[in-house]
């Protein structure tokens, strides 16, 4: 029997950390659905005394979500502790996450505090967290840059403290697989107490090197690995965590460790990630790009027609993507759409579908053939949020010659806005008619277009990212027009953005828009 290795999820805490990637509750809380779905060992759900925001989106995902436990970060210090210990309380599992600075750089620069300081407030914290919960984890925060007989006094302290699992981070993204790997060894050779703990692994990409880093600990005694899908995180994002577990995977004989994670649900997290913090997956991503199964060279495609494990160590089927490409026409029935939304691991109830069915023949009608990738945009296209404004109609005109203009007719309720603008391009137009009729106007801090499939009629979908009172929503629209995209964007968006400040505003009556 291989040794388990524990995957540590932060996807919702250090991912969220990624410029541009705030997530709302209700996406937060679909994460780690699909979190435990993938069978994670735990989710790193936030940081809970950052903001109202991240304390609701803890507690939520710890009452709802069940399997893997729940972790909560805290600095070193008993307010910390207190409010992520209140968020995660209802967990099945709860885990509070301390984590304190162990190098001289931060601890003199940062904190302005000595080194015995340190290890006194860490004991203290770590005690304190122990007699709230049994699951508490210790992080030396910059580890790699510290010095190692600090750092073993720490670890020994810490776990003598009550610290169950002990985190070695390479905060940085600064060391190197053979460094990384003689600092476990270290530490496990000179701790005389290190068996009471899980050694834990937590490294960020800023030299390419997060995945590598993380798999020679693991090779070195480490038995928890921290890792976030797509690998977005601070910076330049943190270990993948489809690479480090497919690794392992593919490579049994190198690495012969397992993993909880059921495979076959990496795709959909992939997918779902990227799509609600709208940073997209770069095509040359390992594991889950999309080009990762496309072979174009003659050579490749002839190898892989004769025998695919010419060119293919992994192949889509495995992570639960779809290789075969299927042709959904406007002709396909509903038992064919929903048969080929089940086998990409998509279930939709009945009322869910039959919205769902219809988008897909408006779409069959103006496409000749419907890929897997407009199914998966469609479904992004089935908002959670019930609109408060739908979009009735709209129109723009512009051209090389002409003022672009748009007009929208939008409904809230019982009541239509019709409203026409001008603006630099047919898009800007549409929006400035939009914030007239809703009486909302967001700043538009992001706009991404992408071509989902390809060919001339290829659905464009498009993210945006507008803030409005210092809260930050990202909107998805889907179309074969782009401009019908953008506007199905920007409502999706301020309808996700009205729901978000009614639940803020509700205690003091205040219906936004109105
Ligand atoms: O990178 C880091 O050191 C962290 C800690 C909070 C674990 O994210
Ligand atoms: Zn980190």
């Amino acid at each position: 029997m291989n040794d388990r290795v524990m995957i540590f999820d932060s996807t919702l805490r250090d991912g969220e950390q990624t410029p541009g990637a705030k997530l709302n509750s209700q996406e937060k809380l679909e994460i780690a659905r699909q979190l435990a779905r993938l069978r994670v060992d735990v989710i790193e759900a936030g940081f809970p005394i950052s903001s109202p925001g991240d304390f609701g989106a803890v507690q939520l995902i710890s009452r709802e979500v069940k399997g893997p436990s729940i972790a909560a970060l805290a600095r070193a210090v008993k307010e910390d502790i207190d409010c992520a210990w209140d968020s995660i309380r209802e967990a099945e599992k709860p885990r509070i996450h301390i984590f304190l600075a162990a190098s001289d750089i931060h601890m003199e620069k940062k904190l302005r505090k000595d080194p015995q300081t340190c290890i006194e407030d860490a004991i203290r914290a770590v005690r304190h967290a122990r007699s709230l919960t049994d699951d508490v984890e210790y992080s030396l925060e910059d580890v790699t840059r510290a010095r190692e007989d600090y750092v073993c006094k720490v670890v020994e302290a810490v776990i003598d403290a009550g610290a169950t699992v002990v985190n070695l981070p390479d905060t940085v993204g600064y060391t190197v697989p053979e460094e990384y790997g003689r600092l476990i060894r270290n530490i496990k050779a000179r701790v005389p107490n290190i068996d009471r703990a899980t050694i834990s692994v937590h490294c960020h990409n800023d030299l390419g090197l997060a995945v590598i880093n993380s798999l020679a600990a693991v090779q070195n005694g480490a038995r928890q690995v921290e890792c976030n899908i797509n690998g977005i995180g601070e910076r330049a994002g943190n270990a993948a965590l489809e690479e480090i577990v497919m690794v392992m995977k593919i490579r049994q004989h190198q690495f012969p460790y397992e993993t909880g994670v059921d495979i076959k649900e990496i795709y959909r997290a992939s997918r779902l990630v990227s799509k609600l913090t709208g940073i997209p997956i770069p095509v040359n991503k390992a594991v889950i790009g999309k080009n990762a199964f496309a072979h174009s060279s003659g050579v490749h495609q002839d190898g892989v027609l004769k025998d695919k494990r010419t060119y293919e160590i992994i192949n889509a089927e495995m992570i639960g993507g779809q290789a075969a490409q299927m042709n959904l026409t406007a002709r396909s029935g509903r038992h064919a759409v929903r048969h080929q939304l089940e086998s990409m691991h998509y279930s939709l109830d009945d009322e869910e579908f039959a919205d769902f069915y219809n988008r897909f023949l408006e779409l069959a009608d103006k496409k000749k053939e419907v890929y897997i990738e407009d199914l998966e945009a469609l479904i992004v296209d089935v908002s959670y949020v019930d609109p408060v404004y739908e979009l009735e109609y709209f129109q723009t005109v512009s051209g090389s010659k002409t003022l672009p203009m748009a007009l929208v007719r939008m409904r809230r309720g019982d009541e239509v806005f019709e409203e026409a603008s001008s603006g630099s391009g047919p898009i800007d137009a549409a929006y400035n008619a939009i914030d007239k009729a809703t009486k909302i106007i967001p700043v538009l801090e992001n706009y991404n277009l992408r071509a989902v499939t390809r060919g001339r009629d290829a659905l464009g979908e498009v993210s945006i990212k507008i803030s409005y009172e210092g809260k930050k929503i990202i909107g998805l629209g889907v179309s074969t027009d782009v401009v019908e995209a953008s506007v199905k964007a920007y409502v999706d968006g301020i309808n996700k953005l009205i729901k978000l400040l009614s639940y803020y505003n509700s205690r003091q009556g205040i219906v936004p828009g109105k």
